[in-house]
Formats: C-alpha cells, structure tokens, sequence
C-alpha cells in the first residue's frame, strides 16, 4: 500500500527533529516495506522567508492530498515583526482551519525511567498513559461577538463569546468514545455546567451520544476545575478526558507537566471522517516549540517528534504494531539510561539528537 506522508518541518528545532522521523520512515520502507511516500513543504518563518507567506496555497495543497502531516515547529525571533496575517503561527492556524482538525489528542504517558524526575511522587505518575482530547475548532477562542468595546467614560469591555453546537460536540464525544475503546474503555467529560450554558449543553450531549452509541464505555463528569485537581492529585485514575478548547488548553497543558519534559510530548489534531474514504485528516506535532535557543546545536531532544510519528502511525495508518513497537523502542532507550540535555539527570548517558534518533531507530528494528 502506497501511504502519503507530507513532511513540514517548520522552523528552529524542527528540521532537527524531523531528521530523526526521516530515518524512522527510510529504516520502515526499506526493512518492512512500509510503503511511504513522502512530500516535503514550507510553513512557517521558512515559508514566510521563500513566499511571504506562513504557508503557500501549493503546500496547503499537498496537506489536503496527503494520508497524514506530520508538523515540526514555526517561529523564532526572526520573524517576531512580520506582519500578523504571515506570521509563522499563521500557518499552522490555516492548516487547522483548512483541514478542520477538531479534534486534539494530547497523550500524558509517563515513561518507567522518568518516573523519578517529574514534579510529583513516582508512585502519582508512574506507569501513567491517559489521553486529554480538546476540542480545538470551536467554544470561546473562536465565538462571536468577540471585540473590545469602547464604553466612552473611559472604560473599555473585552468579550469573548463561549458558543458550542451540537453536532460540534456530538463529534468530538465520538473519538473520544471510540479512541476509549482502543485503550481503558474510560472516558472522563469535563466542563462547568453549574455556571455556563454551553455546559449544560456539552453534558446534556455527551450522555446523549453515549447512551446513542457507546454505552458499552464507562462514562463520568466532572467540573473541569474539579478535574485541574484530580489530574494533580491522581491522574491514573483517567483513561480518556474529554473537553472544550478552553479547558483542553489548561488541563492539556497541566498533565503535560506531569510527565516531564516539553521535549517528550507528541500531540495529533484529527478531523473528520471523509463521507467517501472514511479517512480522517490528521496532522501530528511535538507539544513544543522551535526552541531557538538550542537551534542548531544538535542538542534537540527529538521524542516529541517521533512520538508524534508513533501517533501517525496508530490513528492515521492503523499500523497499531509498529506504533506500540515504536513507542516502546523510545522507553527502551530510556531504560538504558540515554538522555538528551532537557531530560539528564545524574549517572545517565548525555546524548545529542542524531544519537538518540540513531539509538531509537535500532531499538524499532530489534525488538
Ligand atoms: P519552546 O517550546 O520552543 O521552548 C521552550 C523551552 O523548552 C526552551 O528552553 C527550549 O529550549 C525547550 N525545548 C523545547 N523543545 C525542546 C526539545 N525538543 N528538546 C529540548 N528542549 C526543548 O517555546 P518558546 O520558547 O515559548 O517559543 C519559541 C518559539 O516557538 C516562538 O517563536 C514561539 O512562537 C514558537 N512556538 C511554536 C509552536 C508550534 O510550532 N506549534 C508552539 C509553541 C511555541
Ligand atoms: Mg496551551
């Protein structure tokens, strides 16, 4: 089977992360005749660089064409004035936008050798693998009205306008469903319906489409600060968390702290299924930025990326063996103590990026 894979890789640490997935994807066609076809573009400072724009019409052509885009980081110091509409985020917005990837998976899995360097107890977050999905397409970041007044005395009034639908949520309560199925059968739904409308309607539909479709699957709420707490107190005891894009962004972002380093944290945006090919846009992409920092230092730590490469390979491929197969190459490496600068700690193996792809690549081939 032909599988087509869009390579952007974006800005600063990007291209260095992205390195370390080409080798994954070369090892795979030539070892087991994956089959990967990839195309390479520009987004970002890059893009901005080549065209004067955050993403060229041509490169947002061969992401609607592709089976699976995998994403590495926009942005930097370099491209801070441009003009807001080709900023470097820009072109992961329109990505977004054009895809209409509503659905963002955002895994906590803590690995066995990291366990003792997370800010909380070992025992709190060991063994740890919950999945936050946050709808990432509507609710307040997106709602109208949203302006900022001039009351004239003086005084000005900024809103922001939560709004969700129906169907926007009976969507989302979907993959997490069906996502729950494939892992604990668990899902978590967390909003605040005790002060906010959309709440009550988030609530009212989650339980509709899970007694519609997937009673099968355990189902529970809470109010999402609730939620903040009790993924800080006991986060095992989640499977799936599902949420808007408000909350998603708090608590996706609070139980990636649970687990360590930006720099290990992979992230999928998925869309809908196609009505004819029942295939789903996707885009996978590290949690972290372009770290123009440590650009060009060959110092990235580069398993955020091929985390997210895992994921490709898990939701967008089904290619649910290699996925457990890669991921578990990336806990192997751990275990024999390599480590990249963000991720050292005393008596491990300080490695560069190259050399922890390298390492992660022979693992993926051995075990
Ligand atoms: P950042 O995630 O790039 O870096 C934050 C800190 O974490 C830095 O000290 C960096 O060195 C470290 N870090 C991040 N990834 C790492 C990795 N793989 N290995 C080792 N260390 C790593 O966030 P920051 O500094 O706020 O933003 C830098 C640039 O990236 C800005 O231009 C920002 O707009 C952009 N950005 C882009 C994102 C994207 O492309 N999705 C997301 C977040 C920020
Ligand atoms: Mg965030």
């Amino acid at each position: 089977a032909t599988r087509k894979l869009l390579l952007l890789a974006g800005d600063g640490i990007g291209p260095e992360a992205m390195a370390e997935v080409k080798k994954l994807i070369a090892a795979m066609n030539e070892k087991l005749g994956a089959g990967f076809e990839t195309e390479e573009g520009l987004v970002g400072g890059c893009a901005y660089d080549a065209h004067g724009q955050a993403i060229s019409d041509a490169d947002m052509g061969k992401a609607m064409a592709a089976d699976a885009t995998l994403f590495g980081a926009v942005g930097g110091p370099k491209w801070d004035a441009v003009p807001y509409e080709v900023r470097p985020e820009a072109g992961l917005l329109r990505l977004r936008k054009d895809m209409q990837l509503f659905a963002n998976l955002r895994p906590a899995i803590c690995y066995p050798a990291l366990a003792q360097s997370s800010s909380l107890k070992p025992e709190v977050v060991e063994g740890l693998d919950i999945l936050i999905i946050r709808e990432l397409t509507g609710g307040v970041y997106f709602g109208e009205p949203k302006e900022i007044i001039d009351l004239g005395n003086g005084q000005k009034r900024g809103i922001d306008t939560q709004v969700y639908d129906t169907f926007e949520i009976e969507r989302i309560a979907g993959v997490a469903f069906e996502l729950a199925r494939t892992r604990k059968n668990k899902v978590c739904s967390m909003e605040k319906r005790n002060v906010m409308k959309s709440g009550v309607l988030w609530n009212e539909v989650v339980t509709a489409t899970h007694k519609a479709h997937y009673s099968d699957v355990e189902l529970s709420h809470m109010l999402a600060d609730a939620g903040g707490m009790q993924l800080v107190r006991w986060p095992k005891q989640f499977d799936v968390i599902v949420t808007d894009n408000l909350f998603g962004d708090m608590l996706s972002d609070v139980a990636a702290m649970l687990t360590g380093s930006l720099g290990m944290l992979p992230s999928a945006s998925l869309g809908a299924p196609d009505a004819m090919t029942g295939k789903r846009k996707a885009l996978y992409e590290p949690v972290h930025g372009s770290a123009p920092d440590i650009a060009g230092q060959g110092i990235a730590n580069p398993i955020a990326m091929i985390a997210s490469f895992a994921m490709c390979l898990r939701y967008s491929f089904n290619m649910v063996a290699e996925a457990d197969r890669l991921e578990a190459a990336i806990a192997a490496v751990l275990d024999d103590g390599l480590r990249t600068a963000d991720i050292m700690s005393d008596g491990m193996t300080k490695v560069g990026t190259v050399q922890m792809g390298d390492a992660i690549v022979e693992k993926f081939l051995a075990l």
